[in-house]
């Protein structure tokens, strides 16, 4: 069964062919972030403008690249939230197009559920049960995964995501957005213990608060105008890492999960995959990583999720779904 997935939820505009829910044949992400950079944040509008200009385009070039045609298309897999309502919108009303033109079932897909699926398409495949945290530029959150398809949150952030305050410190130390691939590659150059940057509610429960640490680092960086940029990048980055990794490995003693996967953009971070593992092994827990480029927004992880949910839960949706930007990860999706 070949799915075309369909990704538009945010910034990154992209479509993938997946042969039977694990075979990548072509996974084609184009990226805005030159559009948006200028503002230094996404601008929703701007963004579903270019999602409907580079969608069409780049779903051709897919079918092109895997010597393919939309006859060969069985399912249509699409993003359907949460995310910004723009640019989901662009992305289910061509899938609902495609479904309609070439007369296939659609099926609407979580975009939190699609980045675990990121674990699917790994070779040896990471299966549940385990304890997945996903950490993005939109959201941070522990999820308990006892099988594929059902999704229990134990945890997440009560304000900002982890890779929104990346990209927010980012900004407050002058650095393009998204900051969070420039951070972890000046914290490569830096010293984490230089700056004592506070680890928020990193003691109790499963929540996490990452606004206060941006806060803390305005304040430092009010005082210390010279301090060497490697330094900071590391030290914040060491902040951010290390409360995850925390909650997550708390998390999963508390339901009692030996493994964790982590997804979502900030799971590309080098850092986090470095310290968390070892982390992890002290006691007694095993933590998987997708490779970088399925942890950060793609259309393999949206086919792969989508192919589960038509083939095991025999689930497809009407051709008149209606994204929803707030959806919650939440029972059987
Ligand atoms: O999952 P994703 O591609 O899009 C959302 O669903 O939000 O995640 C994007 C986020 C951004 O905040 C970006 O700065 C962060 O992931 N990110 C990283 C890295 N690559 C992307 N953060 C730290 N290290 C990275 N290598
Ligand atoms: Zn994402």
């Amino acid at each position: 069964m070949i799915v075309l997935g369909i990704e538009t939820s945010c910034d990154e505009t992209a479509v993938a062919l997946v042969r039977d829910g694990r075979e990548i044949l072509v996974n084609l992400v184009y990226s805005q972030t030159d559009l948006h950079a200028r503002y230094g944040g996404v601008v929703p509008e701007a963004a579903s403008r270019d999602h409907l200009r580079k969608l069409p385009a780049l779903a051709a070039e897919a079918l092109e690249k895997a010597k393919l045609s939309w006859n060969d298309v069985d399912l249509v897999g699409v993003t359907y939230g949460p995310g910004l309502i723009g640019p989901l919108l662009v992305g289910v009303s061509y899938a609902a197009g495609v479904a309609l033109a070439c007369d296939r079932p659609m099926v609407g897909v979580n975009h939190l559920a699609a980045h675990l699926f990121a674990l699917k398409l790994m070779e040896p495949p990471v299966e549940p049960p385990f304890l997945g945290l996903i950490a993005s530029g939109g959201h941070t959150l522990l999820v308990a995964v006892p099988r594929w398809g059902e999704y229990q949150v134990v945890g997440g952030t009560r304000d900002d995501a982890a890779g929104e305050a990346l990209d927010k410190f980012g900004r407050l130390v002058g650095l393009p957005y998204p900051a969070g691939p420039k951070i972890d590659a000046l914290a490569q150059e830096g010293d984490p213990t230089k700056i004592p940057f506070p680890r928020p509610m990193l003691e109790s429960g499963l929540d996490m608060s990452f606004a206060g640490l941006k806060t803390a680092a305005l304040y430092w960086l009010r005082e210390h105008r010279d301090a060497p940029l490697p330094d900071l990048c590391a030290s914040f980055l060491e902040a951010v890492v290390e409360v995850l990794v925390e909650k997550a490995l708390r998390a999963a003693r508390r339901f009692q999960l030996k493994r964790i996967v982590v997804a979502g953009g900030v799971a590309a971070n080098r850092r986090l995959r470095e310290f968390f593992p070892k982390r992890a092994a002290e006691r007694g827990m095993e933590v998987f990583f997708p490779p970088a480029e399925l942890c950060t927004d793609n259309a393999a992880t949206v086919a792969a999720c989508a192919h589960h949910r038509y083939t095991v839960l025999g689930r497809s949706d009407p051709l008149s779904l209606v994204p929803d930007a707030n959806l919650p990860l939440h029972g059987w999706q």
